[in-house]
């Protein structure tokens, strides 16, 4: 959880801000939305590649969210671990190895 706070703050805060709560139009929310706390692999696969034309909570967005697949597997799974269990989420944890399957399952 620290190591995910920390990779939040350099990773993530910019645009999903310091709680969690987003910008509107810019950013959305990362609190209780069914990708955060739903099916890993979907969550897992937003950061890897980055996602566009989601409407959260009634809203579209601006702008892409960029991938993050430079980021380790580990360093992955720390910051969603993070996520899903910040800003009032409650969720399992996301392990390295959960990561690297949808990392592989992407190359195929
Ligand atoms: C440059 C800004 C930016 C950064 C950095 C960023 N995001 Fe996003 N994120 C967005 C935008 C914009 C969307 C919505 C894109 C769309 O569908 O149009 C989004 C969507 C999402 C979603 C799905 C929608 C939701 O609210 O549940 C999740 C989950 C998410 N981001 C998690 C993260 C995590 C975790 C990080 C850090 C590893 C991160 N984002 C870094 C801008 C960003």
């Amino acid at each position: 959880m620290e190591r995910g706070k920390k990779l939040y703050q350099s990773e993530c805060l910019a645009c999903h801000q310091a709680d969690g709560k987003g910008v509107s139009r810019l950013a959305p929310t990362l609190v209780k939305t069914p990708w955060v706390l739903g099916d890993k692999k979907v969550l897992i696969d937003i950061v890897l590649n980055g996602v566009s034309g989601l409407e959260v909570e009634g809203e579209y967005f601006y702008n892409p969210m960029p991938d993050h697949s430079r980021l380790t597997d580990k360093e992955i799974a720390d910051v969603l671990t993070f996520v899903r269990n910040s800003f009032g989420n409650k969720a399992s944890v996301v392990s390295a190895e959960e990561v690297k399957q949808r990392r592989l399952a992407k190359k195929k």
